[in-house]
This record gives C-alpha cells, structure tokens and sequence, in this order.
C-alpha cells in the first residue's frame, strides 16, 4: 500500500482514477478536433502534470505552449487579481485553442484568460479543466467544454496541485487538512 501523505485527510481521485480520466479527456479531444491542430494551453503552474499526460492522450496533431498567472499567490484562497506571470511564445491568430486548466473554482482565472486570449483572435477557445469544484454560489461565465472530475468544496492538492508551492509531486488528488492552511 502506498503511502498517504500525512496533511492528506482523503484521497478524492488515485492514480488509476486520474488515467482514466485524462484517457476520456483526450479521447473527447481527439473526436473533436481530428486535422485542426489545436494548441493546447498548458496554465502553469498546476496543470503542468495533467497536461503532458492529456497531450499523450490525444491522438491528433497538437500543439502545446504555456502561460503562468497567479491568483491566489501562496494562499488558499483567490485574491481576486489575476496576474500573467509569464506569456505565450506562440501567436495564436486564426488558431484553435484549448486551454488546459488544474482546477476550476471561483473561475476568476479562466474568465480572465479567455478575454485576454480572445482578443488576440483564436480561431476558438475551450477550457480542458481536469477538477471543477462545486462551489456554493455564483462563478463568472465559465463553461469548460471538457472536465475531468467534480470534487467537493475543500483545497485539494497533488498531481500538479500546490498548496505554497507543495503537494505537488503527490501522484493522486487529495484533500489537505484545514489546519495546514488556516
Ligand atoms: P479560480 O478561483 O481563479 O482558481 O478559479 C483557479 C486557480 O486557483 C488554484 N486553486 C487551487 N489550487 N487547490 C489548489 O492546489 C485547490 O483546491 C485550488 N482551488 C483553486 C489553481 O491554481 C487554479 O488554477
Ligand atoms: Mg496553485
């Protein structure tokens, strides 16, 4: 039996859970958009994990670029300023793009990226967001064309998800004690 990180309460989604998923994920991208090519977005830090395992998931050609932006900067909890810490390389004009996301909570974050990616004219624009908390409350107009897992309204950590830049290297999805964060 692996060993569950000591500030882990539950374990929400193992490692066959997280291959299954990312296997459907990119099954569904690779119907969509067989011979388009897309550019998928990896939103650094925390989909670094999710998507080079999505890419090996999907079976056209694609490409793949990365964006860092922070919103919650070492908290547990959204600041509500979103910030692009490092930009594309890549011009995505006439381009179709999908935005590869860790976790989708109050949506500040991709609301935010998808104005500011959709004024440089993407051919199209969809969300790949492998978690998508269900939260009390309203979030802005965000609707992930492909999600991976629902997971309930706690920090979750592991498979690319920090909490003050740790927890990322644990290979499933967990929920992190309260009192590491509070
Ligand atoms: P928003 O609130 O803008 O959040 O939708 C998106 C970004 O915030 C981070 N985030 C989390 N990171 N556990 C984490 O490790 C969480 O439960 C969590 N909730 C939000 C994440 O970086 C995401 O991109
Ligand atoms: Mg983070």
């Amino acid at each position: 039996m692996e060993q569950i990180h000591p500030d882990i309460t539950d374990v929400l989604l193992n490692e066959d859970d997280i291959k299954e998923i990312v296997l459907c994920m990119g099954n569904q991208i690779t119907a969509d958009y067989e011979g388009k090519n897309p550019l998928i977005v990896a939103v650094l830090r925390g989909a670094f994990m999710f998507t080079a395992d999505l890419m090996r998931a999907i079976q056209t050609d694609c490409g793949v670029d990365f964006m860092a932006v922070s919103s919650y900067g070492d908290g547990a909890k959204s600041s509500g300023v979103v910030r692009i810490i490092k930009d594309l390389d890549t011009k995505i004009e006439g381009r179709d793009v999908i935005i590869a996301e860790d976790i989708l909570d109050s949506g500040l974050t991709l609301s935010y990226l998808i104005k500011a990616l959709s004024a440089r004219h993407p051919k199209s624009i969809e969300i790949a967001a492998f978690l998508e908390k269900d939260i009390k409350g309203k979030r802005p107009a965000v609707t992930p064309r492909y999600v991976g897992a629902h997971v309930p309204d706690a920090f979750v950590v592991g498979y690319g998800l920090d909490f003050a830049e740790c927890y990322r290297n644990l290979p499933y999805i967990g929920v992190l004690k309260p009192e590491v964060y509070s």
